[in-house]
């Protein structure tokens, strides 16, 4: 008898949560989150999981370490609740850029994310775009990619891309860069760009590659302080790009991202909703443009229950 799928969500993101329920077809799954004035959180499950296929929905945004925690106790409640199978589906995965040990004495949080991830019963894992790929190997249970490539794609294919070229913010960045460049068969360049501290300012040296007179597509997988994609900016146009457009995933946009990407003056700036963008971000910034990943976690969703490749839907 093949189990009942259903959708739980965390409190992060409900609009991302309906729309993928929506296209999965299914309605979200009741609970009632209470929390307690000494900021206690307890999540009551309002309906019967037993032997369910279950997916919890929670994304990496503030107050992103209650989000954390809330998503913990999710996933304990309905392990404890008899759901079958549990997988846990982080749109933006939290402490992605925690990914090593760069520095004596520090922690791979995002290793430990996944630590605490398995412990509380999660038997799978579902994200988008890891900082780097191999958070997938901090797993002991399966985890699955998805890339926001196909969604970007056919936004920028929709426009003329005779004379564009895709551009990569880093080294670390050209994989996906790469990867979007093949996909939309464009040429790609590579910013030669150092981070010397902590204090989240990113510098530009050189550029790999010919912008010269052309349109450069910046593509990366988050936008957190704006520094990487301003820095980026200014070299493209000392380079002699026409115009500078970007297309990035993740919408961190924390710290002076706005003011940043304000003075960056880019032709278009496109991200997805794998987290939710606060309405003074979206008023500061008007020619952002967010695009739906609902219906490529839907798909996603819908092949894990079934048994059928996720892979396959990035080969496109
Ligand atoms: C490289 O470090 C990443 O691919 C992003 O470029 C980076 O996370 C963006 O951070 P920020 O917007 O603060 O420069």
């Amino acid at each position: 008898m093949s189990r009942t799928l259903k959708i739980f969500a965390g409190s992060s993101h409900p609009a991302l949560a309906k729309g993928i329920a929506g296209h999965v077809g299914v309605r979200l799954g009741k609970l009632r989150v209470t929390r307690f004035s000494n900021e206690n959180i307890k999540i009551k499950i309002e309906e019967n999981v037993r032997g369910c296929d279950v997916f919890v929905i929670q994304t990496s945004s503030p107050p992103l370490s209650d989000n954390l925690v809330e998503l913990l106790i999710l996933i304990d409640a309905l392990k404890f609740a008899s759901a079958d199978r549990i997988t846990a589906v982080l749109p933006y995965f939290p402490y992605a850029r925690s990914d090593k040990k760069d520095e004596a004495r520090i922690s791979i949080t995002a290793r430990l994310v996944a630590d605490l991830l398995e412990t509380a019963g999660a038997d799978r894992v579902l994200t988008m775009t890891l900082h780097a790929p191999q958070i997938l190997g901090f797993f002991r249970k399966p985890a699955d990619q998805l890339l926001a490539t196909p969604i970007l794609k056919n936004h920028f294919k929709r426009s003329d891309l005779s004379n564009s070229v895709v551009v990569a913010t880093d080294a670390g960045a050209g994989k996906i860069a790469g990867h979007f460049a093949k996909r939309l068969r464009l040429p790609m360049a590579v910013i030669d760009k150092r981070r010397l501290d902590d204090s989240e300012k990113a510098t530009g040296t050189a550029l790999i590659g010919q912008v010269e007179g052309k349109d450069a597509i910046i593509y990366d997988d988050e936008i957190a302080t704006g520094g990487s994609i301003q820095e980026a900016a200014r070299i493209l146009r000392d380079f002699g790009a026409r115009r500078v457009r970007v297309g990035v995933t993740h919408p961190v946009l924390s710290g002076p991202a706005v003011e940043r990407l304000q003075e960056a003056k880019l032709d278009e700036l496109v991200v997805t909703d794998t987290i939710p963008v606060p309405a003074d971000r979206v008023v500061g910034l008007p020619n952002l443009k967010v695009l739906s990943t609902a219906k490529l976690f839907a798909e996603a969703i819908l092949r894990i229950h079934g048994g059928k490749s996720v892979s396959a839907m990035m080969e496109t």
